[in-house]
Protein backbone atom coordinates (compact mmCIF):
# COMPACT_ATOMS: atom_id res chain seq x y z
CA UNK A 1 0.00 0.00 0.00
CA UNK A 2 1.58 3.23 -1.12
CA UNK A 3 0.84 5.95 1.51
CA UNK A 4 3.64 8.76 0.70
CA UNK A 5 4.28 10.44 -1.94
CA UNK A 6 8.24 11.20 -1.38
CA UNK A 7 10.68 12.81 -3.34
CA UNK A 8 14.13 12.23 -3.30
CA UNK A 9 16.74 14.89 -2.41
CA UNK A 10 20.33 13.73 -3.81
CA UNK A 11 23.83 14.70 -5.09
CA UNK A 12 25.68 12.13 -6.73
CA UNK A 13 29.20 11.40 -6.57
CA UNK A 14 31.65 11.68 -8.56
CA UNK A 15 32.48 8.11 -10.75
CA UNK A 16 34.21 5.33 -9.93
CA UNK A 17 38.18 5.06 -11.50
CA UNK A 18 39.07 1.78 -11.01
CA UNK A 19 42.97 1.42 -11.33
CA UNK A 20 43.21 -2.68 -11.14
CA UNK A 21 42.42 -3.95 -15.32
CA UNK A 22 44.48 -6.42 -16.38
CA UNK A 23 45.61 -6.42 -20.52
CA UNK A 24 47.27 -9.60 -21.70
CA UNK A 25 49.33 -8.80 -24.26
CA UNK A 26 50.54 -12.00 -26.87
CA UNK A 27 51.89 -13.21 -30.14
CA UNK A 28 51.17 -16.75 -31.18
CA UNK A 29 52.47 -18.50 -34.46
CA UNK A 30 51.54 -22.09 -33.80
CA UNK A 31 49.00 -21.23 -31.31
CA UNK A 32 50.76 -22.31 -28.60
CA UNK A 33 50.82 -18.87 -26.56
CA UNK A 34 47.17 -19.19 -28.15
CA UNK A 35 45.92 -21.71 -26.03
CA UNK A 36 48.09 -21.20 -23.10
CA UNK A 37 46.15 -17.27 -23.24
CA UNK A 38 42.73 -18.93 -23.47
CA UNK A 39 42.65 -20.99 -20.60
CA UNK A 40 44.38 -17.59 -18.85
CA UNK A 41 41.46 -15.89 -19.67
CA UNK A 42 38.65 -18.36 -18.28
CA UNK A 43 41.05 -18.01 -14.55
CA UNK A 44 41.38 -14.15 -14.75
CA UNK A 45 39.03 -10.84 -15.93
CA UNK A 46 41.34 -8.98 -18.70
CA UNK A 47 40.90 -7.28 -21.75
CA UNK A 48 43.08 -9.45 -24.66
CA UNK A 49 45.36 -8.14 -27.47
CA UNK A 50 47.16 -10.43 -30.20
CA UNK A 51 49.64 -8.79 -32.16
CA UNK A 52 49.50 -9.66 -35.64
CA UNK A 53 52.49 -9.24 -38.49
CA UNK A 54 51.51 -6.78 -40.74
CA UNK A 55 53.07 -9.08 -43.94
CA UNK A 56 50.38 -12.40 -43.50
CA UNK A 57 50.96 -15.84 -44.65
CA UNK A 58 55.43 -16.31 -44.04
CA UNK A 59 56.07 -19.42 -42.83
CA UNK A 60 58.75 -18.57 -40.47
CA UNK A 61 59.90 -22.13 -39.51
CA UNK A 62 60.66 -23.24 -43.12
CA UNK A 63 64.24 -23.12 -43.75
CA UNK A 64 65.25 -23.98 -40.54
CA UNK A 65 63.79 -21.19 -39.18
CA UNK A 66 65.46 -18.67 -41.87
CA UNK A 67 62.88 -16.06 -41.86
CA UNK A 68 62.32 -15.82 -37.56
CA UNK A 69 66.25 -15.97 -37.46
CA UNK A 70 66.82 -13.17 -39.80
CA UNK A 71 63.91 -10.97 -37.54
CA UNK A 72 65.47 -11.96 -34.31
CA UNK A 73 69.34 -11.12 -35.91
CA UNK A 74 67.92 -7.81 -36.97
CA UNK A 75 66.80 -6.73 -34.14
CA UNK A 76 69.90 -8.54 -32.20
CA UNK A 77 72.40 -6.08 -34.24
CA UNK A 78 70.30 -3.02 -34.19
CA UNK A 79 67.73 -3.12 -30.94
CA UNK A 80 67.24 0.69 -31.10
CA UNK A 81 66.48 1.26 -34.86
CA UNK A 82 62.94 0.98 -34.49
CA UNK A 83 63.92 -0.33 -38.57
CA UNK A 84 65.11 -3.67 -36.73
CA UNK A 85 61.12 -4.61 -36.17
CA UNK A 86 59.10 -6.22 -38.34
CA UNK A 87 55.68 -4.22 -39.39
CA UNK A 88 52.80 -5.26 -36.95
CA UNK A 89 49.10 -4.53 -37.50
CA UNK A 90 47.79 -1.34 -35.46
CA UNK A 91 46.80 -1.93 -32.35
CA UNK A 92 44.25 0.15 -30.58
CA UNK A 93 44.26 -0.14 -27.19
CA UNK A 94 45.04 2.63 -24.01
CA UNK A 95 47.48 1.23 -21.98
CA UNK A 96 46.61 3.38 -19.22
CA UNK A 97 43.20 1.95 -17.74
CA UNK A 98 45.42 -1.06 -17.37
CA UNK A 99 47.70 -1.80 -13.94
CA UNK A 100 48.65 -5.18 -15.15
CA UNK A 101 49.88 -6.44 -18.21
CA UNK A 102 50.61 -10.00 -18.81
CA UNK A 103 53.05 -10.69 -22.02
CA UNK A 104 52.51 -14.36 -23.83
CA UNK A 105 55.36 -14.70 -25.61
CA UNK A 106 57.00 -17.89 -27.99
CA UNK A 107 60.70 -18.38 -27.84
CA UNK A 108 62.55 -17.62 -31.36
CA UNK A 109 66.14 -18.28 -31.25
CA UNK A 110 66.41 -17.59 -27.70
CA UNK A 111 64.73 -14.28 -27.58
CA UNK A 112 61.44 -12.97 -27.76
CA UNK A 113 59.60 -13.56 -30.83
CA UNK A 114 59.83 -10.65 -32.92
CA UNK A 115 56.69 -9.60 -33.54
CA UNK A 116 55.70 -9.30 -30.13
CA UNK A 117 59.17 -7.10 -29.89
CA UNK A 118 57.57 -4.88 -32.35
CA UNK A 119 54.78 -3.78 -29.78
CA UNK A 120 56.58 -3.27 -27.19
CA UNK A 121 59.42 -1.29 -28.80
CA UNK A 122 56.25 0.71 -29.43
CA UNK A 123 54.10 1.01 -26.56
CA UNK A 124 56.74 -0.88 -23.82
CA UNK A 125 57.70 2.84 -22.68
CA UNK A 126 53.97 3.80 -21.85
CA UNK A 127 53.91 0.47 -19.25
CA UNK A 128 56.54 2.10 -16.79
CA UNK A 129 55.29 1.44 -13.52
CA UNK A 130 52.63 -0.91 -14.33
CA UNK A 131 52.86 -4.73 -13.38
CA UNK A 132 54.39 -7.12 -15.83
CA UNK A 133 53.83 -10.72 -16.07
CA UNK A 134 55.29 -12.80 -18.45
CA UNK A 135 54.39 -15.97 -20.06
CA UNK A 136 56.92 -17.94 -22.03
CA UNK A 137 56.70 -20.64 -24.15
CA UNK A 138 59.80 -22.56 -25.93
CA UNK A 139 60.20 -25.75 -27.27
CA UNK A 140 62.97 -26.50 -25.19
CA UNK A 141 64.80 -23.58 -24.52
CA UNK A 142 64.96 -21.43 -20.98
CA UNK A 143 63.70 -18.25 -20.99
CA UNK A 144 66.41 -16.04 -19.72
CA UNK A 145 67.05 -14.25 -23.26
CA UNK A 146 63.14 -13.26 -22.93
CA UNK A 147 62.89 -11.79 -19.64
CA UNK A 148 65.79 -9.38 -20.66
CA UNK A 149 64.02 -8.34 -23.84
CA UNK A 150 61.12 -7.79 -21.97
CA UNK A 151 63.70 -5.64 -19.38
CA UNK A 152 65.05 -4.13 -22.45
CA UNK A 153 61.40 -3.20 -24.21
CA UNK A 154 59.79 -1.97 -21.00
CA UNK A 155 62.43 -0.28 -18.59
CA UNK A 156 60.45 0.78 -16.14
CA UNK A 157 57.97 -2.02 -15.70
CA UNK A 158 57.60 -3.65 -12.51
CA UNK A 159 58.21 -6.90 -13.06
CA UNK A 160 56.70 -10.01 -11.46
CA UNK A 161 58.63 -13.05 -10.12
CA UNK A 162 59.04 -15.77 -11.35
CA UNK A 163 57.74 -15.55 -14.88
CA UNK A 164 55.93 -18.83 -16.46
CA UNK A 165 57.83 -21.39 -18.46
CA UNK A 166 55.71 -23.34 -20.14
CA UNK A 167 57.19 -25.94 -22.43
CA UNK A 168 55.61 -26.37 -25.76
CA UNK A 169 54.65 -29.81 -24.65
CA UNK A 170 53.48 -28.75 -21.62
CA UNK A 171 50.59 -26.33 -23.43
CA UNK A 172 47.74 -29.52 -22.43
CA UNK A 173 48.81 -28.87 -18.65
CA UNK A 174 48.22 -24.68 -18.98
CA UNK A 175 45.46 -24.86 -16.38
CA UNK A 176 47.25 -26.18 -13.34
CA UNK A 177 50.29 -24.34 -14.61
CA UNK A 178 48.51 -20.86 -14.31
CA UNK A 179 46.61 -21.78 -11.53
CA UNK A 180 50.01 -22.62 -9.24
CA UNK A 181 51.96 -19.20 -11.44
CA UNK A 182 48.99 -16.85 -10.35
CA UNK A 183 49.24 -17.93 -6.50
CA UNK A 184 52.88 -17.37 -6.64
CA UNK A 185 52.84 -13.96 -8.35
CA UNK A 186 50.26 -12.95 -5.93
CA UNK A 187 47.94 -12.15 -8.86
CA UNK A 188 44.62 -12.29 -6.21
CA UNK A 189 46.06 -8.85 -4.31
CA UNK A 190 47.34 -7.01 -7.27
CA UNK A 191 43.96 -6.94 -8.97
CA UNK A 192 42.19 -6.04 -6.20
CA UNK A 193 40.60 -3.14 -7.22
CA UNK A 194 40.84 0.34 -5.67
CA UNK A 195 37.97 0.36 -3.21
CA UNK A 196 38.40 3.29 -1.89
CA UNK A 197 35.35 5.37 -3.75
CA UNK A 198 33.06 2.42 -2.87
CA UNK A 199 30.04 3.68 -2.44
CA UNK A 200 26.88 3.09 -4.93
CA UNK A 201 23.03 4.87 -4.97
CA UNK A 202 19.89 3.04 -5.04
CA UNK A 203 17.33 4.69 -6.67
CA UNK A 204 14.30 2.98 -5.31
CA UNK A 205 11.26 3.75 -8.02
CA UNK A 206 10.88 7.91 -7.22
CA UNK A 207 10.42 7.51 -4.10
CA UNK A 208 14.44 7.45 -2.35
CA UNK A 209 17.65 7.15 -3.07
CA UNK A 210 19.79 4.98 -0.66
CA UNK A 211 23.52 4.96 -0.20
CA UNK A 212 25.07 1.30 0.04
CA UNK A 213 29.06 0.48 0.81
CA UNK A 214 30.29 -2.40 -1.35
CA UNK A 215 32.46 -5.29 -0.16
CA UNK A 216 35.97 -5.43 -1.29
CA UNK A 217 35.97 -8.69 -3.57
CA UNK A 218 36.16 -9.13 -6.96
CA UNK A 219 32.24 -9.58 -7.67
CA UNK A 220 31.56 -5.75 -6.04
CA UNK A 221 34.70 -4.65 -8.28
CA UNK A 222 33.55 -5.93 -11.30
CA UNK A 223 29.92 -4.53 -10.06
CA UNK A 224 31.75 -1.21 -9.78
CA UNK A 225 33.26 -1.38 -13.35
CA UNK A 226 29.52 -2.33 -14.38
CA UNK A 227 28.37 0.69 -13.18
CA UNK A 228 31.20 2.86 -14.21
CA UNK A 229 30.01 3.20 -17.76
CA UNK A 230 26.53 4.33 -16.33
CA UNK A 231 23.56 3.77 -14.02
CA UNK A 232 22.20 -0.20 -14.05
CA UNK A 233 18.35 -0.03 -13.49
CA UNK A 234 16.80 -3.48 -12.46
CA UNK A 235 13.10 -4.89 -12.16
CA UNK A 236 12.76 -6.19 -8.79
CA UNK A 237 10.17 -8.18 -7.05
CA UNK A 238 9.67 -9.80 -3.79
CA UNK A 239 10.79 -13.53 -2.87
CA UNK A 240 9.70 -15.39 -0.08
CA UNK A 241 8.72 -11.99 2.33
CA UNK A 242 12.52 -11.87 2.64
CA UNK A 243 13.73 -9.87 -0.17
CA UNK A 244 13.79 -7.89 -3.47
CA UNK A 245 15.08 -9.55 -6.85
CA UNK A 246 16.27 -8.95 -10.08
CA UNK A 247 18.42 -9.85 -12.95
CA UNK A 248 21.61 -7.83 -13.74
CA UNK A 249 22.31 -7.29 -17.48
CA UNK A 250 25.51 -8.98 -17.20
CA UNK A 251 26.95 -12.00 -15.14
CA UNK A 252 29.58 -10.89 -12.32
CA UNK A 253 32.60 -13.09 -10.94
CA UNK A 254 31.10 -15.59 -7.50
CA UNK A 255 32.56 -15.49 -4.27
CA UNK A 256 29.84 -17.62 -2.68
CA UNK A 257 30.20 -18.01 0.76
CA UNK A 258 27.28 -19.60 3.44
CA UNK A 259 26.05 -16.39 5.67
CA UNK A 260 22.69 -15.28 7.03
CA UNK A 261 21.65 -11.76 5.64
CA UNK A 262 20.19 -8.74 7.17
CA UNK A 263 18.27 -6.06 6.37
CA UNK A 264 19.93 -3.78 4.50
CA UNK A 265 22.83 -6.62 2.71
CA UNK A 266 22.75 -6.66 -0.49
CA UNK A 267 24.09 -10.31 -2.50
CA UNK A 268 24.74 -11.51 -5.77
CA UNK A 269 22.78 -14.86 -6.48
CA UNK A 270 23.71 -17.40 -9.05
CA UNK A 271 26.10 -14.82 -10.36
CA UNK A 272 23.48 -12.42 -12.18
CA UNK A 273 21.09 -11.91 -9.74
CA UNK A 274 21.19 -9.00 -7.66
CA UNK A 275 19.16 -9.16 -4.39
CA UNK A 276 18.38 -6.34 -1.53
CA UNK A 277 17.26 -7.86 1.79
CA UNK A 278 14.94 -6.86 4.21
CA UNK A 279 15.00 -9.93 6.10
CA UNK A 280 17.27 -13.23 7.13
CA UNK A 281 17.98 -15.58 4.72
CA UNK A 282 20.93 -18.40 5.19
CA UNK A 283 22.38 -19.71 1.79
CA UNK A 284 25.52 -20.00 0.19
CA UNK A 285 25.89 -16.56 -2.08
CA UNK A 286 28.07 -13.34 -2.42
CA UNK A 287 28.73 -10.81 -0.49
CA UNK A 288 28.45 -7.09 -2.55
CA UNK A 289 27.40 -4.82 0.50
CA UNK A 290 25.25 -3.14 2.74
CA UNK A 291 23.41 -0.29 2.56
CA UNK A 292 24.29 2.59 4.75
CA UNK A 293 22.16 3.70 7.85
CA UNK A 294 21.01 0.75 9.71
CA UNK A 295 17.37 0.49 8.56
CA UNK A 296 15.25 -2.21 9.83
CA UNK A 297 13.79 -4.33 8.22
CA UNK A 298 10.42 -2.78 8.54
CA UNK A 299 12.23 0.13 7.35
CA UNK A 300 13.35 -1.31 4.03
CA UNK A 301 10.01 -2.78 3.48
CA UNK A 302 8.44 0.09 3.28
CA UNK A 303 10.75 2.34 1.53
CA UNK A 304 10.86 -1.08 -1.73
CA UNK A 305 7.28 -1.10 -1.27
CA UNK A 306 4.92 -3.85 -2.29
CA UNK A 307 5.68 -5.92 -5.81
CA UNK A 308 7.79 -5.11 -8.52
CA UNK A 309 9.82 -2.15 -8.03
CA UNK A 310 12.41 -0.18 -11.01
CA UNK A 311 15.53 0.16 -8.61
CA UNK A 312 18.46 2.29 -10.18
CA UNK A 313 22.15 1.79 -9.16
CA UNK A 314 24.70 4.38 -9.99
CA UNK A 315 28.41 4.49 -8.78
CA UNK A 316 29.15 7.22 -6.30
CA UNK A 317 26.78 7.36 -3.06
CA UNK A 318 23.95 9.54 -2.87
CA UNK A 319 25.03 12.68 -0.99
CA UNK A 320 24.32 11.85 2.35
CA UNK A 321 21.88 8.73 2.42
CA UNK A 322 18.29 9.62 3.12
CA UNK A 323 18.66 13.20 5.01
CA UNK A 324 15.00 14.31 4.45
CA UNK A 325 12.39 13.85 1.67
CA UNK A 326 9.11 15.13 0.80
CA UNK A 327 6.19 12.75 3.24
CA UNK A 328 2.38 13.03 3.13
CA UNK A 329 1.11 16.35 3.75
CA UNK A 330 -1.78 15.29 5.71
CA UNK A 331 0.81 14.41 8.32
CA UNK A 332 1.89 17.64 8.98
CA UNK A 333 0.91 18.25 11.79
CA UNK A 334 3.43 18.83 14.25
CA UNK A 335 3.14 15.10 15.33
CA UNK A 336 5.62 12.52 14.65
CA UNK A 337 4.96 9.54 12.79
CA UNK A 338 6.33 6.38 11.84
CA UNK A 339 6.76 5.14 8.01
CA UNK A 340 3.33 2.93 7.93
CA UNK A 341 2.00 6.80 9.38
CA UNK A 342 1.19 5.50 13.23
CA UNK A 343 1.56 7.90 15.25
CA UNK A 344 4.76 7.71 17.32
CA UNK A 345 4.76 11.07 19.40
CA UNK A 346 2.37 13.58 19.88
CA UNK A 347 5.23 16.55 19.71
CA UNK A 348 7.56 16.66 16.58
CA UNK A 349 9.56 18.97 19.24
CA UNK A 350 11.55 16.68 20.68
CA UNK A 351 12.78 13.61 18.83
CA UNK A 352 15.91 12.84 21.41
CA UNK A 353 13.54 10.42 22.97
CA UNK A 354 12.77 8.53 19.88
CA UNK A 355 14.47 5.36 18.95
CA UNK A 356 16.74 6.17 16.38
CA UNK A 357 15.31 5.31 12.93
CA UNK A 358 13.24 6.83 9.82
CA UNK A 359 10.31 8.90 11.24
CA UNK A 360 7.77 11.25 9.31
CA UNK A 361 8.32 14.89 11.28
CA UNK A 362 5.94 17.82 10.08
CA UNK A 363 5.32 16.38 6.56
CA UNK A 364 9.24 15.35 6.17
CA UNK A 365 10.70 12.06 6.12
CA UNK A 366 13.23 12.65 8.64
CA UNK A 367 16.50 10.28 10.00
CA UNK A 368 16.41 10.72 13.76
CA UNK A 369 19.84 9.99 15.19
CA UNK A 370 21.80 9.17 12.39
CA UNK A 371 24.48 10.96 10.37
C1 LIG B 1 61.39 -18.84 -35.67
C2 LIG B 1 61.32 -19.79 -34.51
C3 LIG B 1 62.42 -20.00 -33.73
C4 LIG B 1 62.36 -20.87 -32.62
N1 LIG B 1 63.46 -21.03 -31.84
C5 LIG B 1 63.40 -21.85 -30.76
C6 LIG B 1 64.54 -22.03 -29.92
O1 LIG B 1 65.60 -21.48 -30.13
N2 LIG B 1 64.42 -22.84 -28.86
C7 LIG B 1 63.27 -23.51 -28.56
O2 LIG B 1 63.21 -24.21 -27.57
N3 LIG B 1 62.15 -23.32 -29.34
C8 LIG B 1 62.21 -22.52 -30.43
N4 LIG B 1 61.10 -22.37 -31.22
C9 LIG B 1 59.87 -23.11 -30.89
C10 LIG B 1 58.85 -22.23 -30.18
O3 LIG B 1 59.42 -21.48 -29.15
C11 LIG B 1 57.73 -23.08 -29.59
O4 LIG B 1 57.22 -23.95 -30.57
C12 LIG B 1 56.61 -22.25 -29.02
O5 LIG B 1 55.74 -23.11 -28.32
C13 LIG B 1 55.86 -21.52 -30.10
O6 LIG B 1 54.77 -20.79 -29.58
P1 LIG B 1 53.51 -20.45 -30.51
O7 LIG B 1 52.88 -21.76 -30.89
O8 LIG B 1 52.59 -19.66 -29.64
O9 LIG B 1 53.98 -19.70 -31.69
C14 LIG B 1 61.15 -21.54 -32.34
C15 LIG B 1 60.03 -21.34 -33.15
C16 LIG B 1 60.13 -20.48 -34.24
C17 LIG B 1 58.91 -20.28 -35.09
Amino acid sequence: MQRFCLIFLTVLASAVTLKAKTLIVYYSYTNNVHRVVTELQRQIEADVVRVQPAEKGLDYAADNYKIGSAQIAAIRNNPNDAASYPAIDPVDVDLSQYSTIIIGAPLWWSNMAAPLQTFLFKHGKEMAGKNIGLIVSSASSGISGVESDAKRLIPDGKFLTPSLWIKSSQTSNAKSLLETWLKNINYSSLDTPDMTDNQISIKIGEKAVLTATLTENSSAAALLRLLSSGPVTIDMHDYANMEKVGSLPESLPRNDTYFTTGPGDLVLYLGNQFVIYYDTNSYNFTRLGKINGNYSGAELKSLLGDGNVTVTLSSGGASSGITEFEADKRLNDGKVYDLKGNLVSAASSDLSSLTPGIYIVNGHKTMVGKH
